[in-house]
């Protein structure tokens, strides 16, 4: 069973209130939300492994540690998970990045995928997939099913907000998949959406509403 971890660091929370807020409008959330990604980040990496080296500094020799182990590479469900990604860039600079399109088709809330393109040697990374919204779980399950299809072998999923069905969707189809949170929220309503959520987090980014 993947775990779900739930990022509640007080600038994590903080930033989250505001990004919710109905009145926030579109340059603050975006800001916000590339704020939150970079603070994510920083947790969702604590797990990397380390490797000694030894160096030179001005005074003597020393062994010190890097970042050792697989590479990163970034994969944000388009187009919403697209706002979160130059906010872990700041953190992970060398990171490789892959998208994959879906949309969720009003009416049945199916994912419906568009586009897939992805770095040739994701099999070799570890990929964080990206969307802030996690609602009916149907576009992460899709996203990493096509991901698993090209090869993909280890990957955690990065979410703003979940609804509790969307985790029990991934976690049914995933379970190797662990799910990183800023917020697990009450329900889905009758549109799918996340109650309370924070609205329709595509169209809050880019101002198309
Ligand atoms: C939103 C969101 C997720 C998806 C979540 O995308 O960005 O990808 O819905 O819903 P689900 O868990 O029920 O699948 P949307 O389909 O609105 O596309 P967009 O990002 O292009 O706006
Ligand atoms: N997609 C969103 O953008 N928001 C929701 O609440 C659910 C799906």
């Amino acid at each position: 069973m993947s775990r779900v971890y739930v990022l509640d660091h007080p600038l994590i929370q903080h930033k989250v209130t505001f990004i919710r807020d109905k009145n926030t409008g579109t340059k603050e959330f975006r800001e916000l939300v590339d704020e939150v990604a970079t603070l994510m980040a920083y947790e969702i990496t604590r797990d990397m492994p380390l490797e000694e080296t030894t160096i030179e500094t001005p005074v003597s020799t020393c062994t010190s540690r890097v970042i050792a182990g697989k590479k990163v590479g970034l994969i944000p469900i388009l187009r919403a998970g697209l706002g979160m990604v130059d906010g872990i860039l700041q953190l992970i600079p060398a990171a490789k990045v892959g998208h994959v399109g879906l949309y969720r088709d009003p009416d049945t809330l199916q994912p419906v995928e568009y586009y897939v393109k992805l770095p040739t040697d994701i099999a070799d990374r570890e990929l964080i997939v990206i969307d802030p919204m996690l609602a009916t779980g149907g576009s992460a399950a899709a996203a990493i099913d096509a991901l698993k299809k090209r090869g993909a072998k280890s990957m955690k999923l990065m979410c703003l907000i979940a609804a509790p069905e969307g985790i029990k969707v991934v976690q049914e189809e995933h379970p190797d998949v662990d799910i990183y949170v800023a917020a697990i929220d009450e329900y889905l309503n009758d549109h799918g959406y996340i109650v309370p959520g924070l609205g329709d987090a595509g169209d809050r980014l880019f101002g198309t509403k």
